[in-house]
């Protein structure tokens, strides 16, 4: 299995999730620069893996900003370029594909019910419109190429780029407040569920556009009282705010409610997976402090 981006914050964790019975190949940054197209087409050539995950991309979504526009810049060469050459060359080579993408594809408007792989893409920052435009490049030209959207990837593990769970746990743990959005439904993926679909993914060599998230809701807020509870932090400590005020601070625009439907992924693979909230929450707490 070839894996690229697998430093990142996805990366790492899915990479130690399958390293446990599986062979990976994960060139690092300096080893593999993905915009670098010849060095690409030498090792995807070479490597003797039929399978490729990537997870290289630029997912800073407010450092994308300034590059609105720009299909000459980093964000657009990472995020729409890379990924339509990685496809061409998987297709050319009989690899299978399997991409990961984003809940930021859509504006987040619906509060009557989550997005399912059919509903319209409507990208509100350019991160999250590069984003769509490689999803649409990938499926020009390697229609066999998976795409998975994911959505607030948390886990246990330690790494550089704190999530929301993270960011939670340690505000709290050091006796600070967290603002919680209360009119926001979310669909956060725990990376050991989100590792676990994404193995089906590749190994069936799905096709097509798929949801991996939550296999219900929630709101930010209830996640950091959720959080809070299973830590014995202080639950009142998570300070509610409406999306709103919260969405002013931010320099990129987001989607309000960016919740995803599995359903398309439990049809296939079984409802044991992507599991609820609070199911994946206690698995989160009981791995907590993580290496
Ligand atoms: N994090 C989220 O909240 C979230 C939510 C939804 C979807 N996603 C999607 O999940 C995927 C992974 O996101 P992430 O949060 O794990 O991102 P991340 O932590 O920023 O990791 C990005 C990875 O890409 C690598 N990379 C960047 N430029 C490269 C280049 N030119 N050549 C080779 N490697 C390069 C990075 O390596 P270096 O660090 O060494 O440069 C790193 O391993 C992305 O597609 C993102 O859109 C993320």
């Amino acid at each position: 299995m070839i894996f690229l981006g697998g430093s990142g914050l996805v990366g790492s964790r899915l990479r130690a999730v399958w390293a446990r019975d599986a062979e990976i190949l994960a060139p690092t940054h300096t080893e593999l620069d993905v915009l670098d197209a010849k060095a690409l087409e030498a090792f995807i050539a070479s490597a003797q893996s039929d399978s490729v995950v990537n997870l290289a991309a630029w997912a800073d979504v407010d450092g994308a900003e300034p590059e609105r526009g720009d299909t000459r810049g980093v964000v657009y060469r990472l995020n729409v370029e890379f990924p339509r050459q990685l496809a061409r060359l998987c297709a050319q080579t009989g690899k299978h594909l399997v991409h990961i993408s984003t809940d930021y594809v859509f504006d987040g408007v619906n509060a009557e019910k989550p997005y399912s792989e059919e509903d319209q893409t409507a990208p509100l920052c350019w991160y999250a419109q590069t984003k769509r435009d490689g999803e649409v490049a990938i499926q020009g030209v390697d229609p066999t190429a998976c795409i998975a959207r994911i959505e607030m990837p948390y886990t246990a593990a330690r790494h550089a780029k704190r999530d929301l769970a993270r960011l939670v746990a340690t505000r709290l743990s050091e006796g600070q407040t967290v603002q919680g959005v209360t009119d926001q439904r979310i669909t956060p993926v725990l990376l050991d569920d989100a590792a676990a679909a994404v193995r089906k993914l590749a190994e069936a060599r799905y096709s097509g556009v798929v949801h991996v998230a939550a296999s219900d809701w929630t709101t930010p807020y209830d996640f950091a009282r959720g959080i809070a509870r299973r830590l014995k932090l202080e639950e009142d400590c998570v300070l509610p705010v409406e999306f709103a005020q919260f969405a002013v601070t931010r320099p990129a625009l987001r989607p309000q409610h960016s919740w995803l439907d599995v359903t398309r992924f439990a049809n296939v693979f079984g409802d044991a997976i992507l599991k609820p909230v609070d199911e994946a929450l206690d698995m989160w707490s009981r791995q907590w402090r993580l290496p």
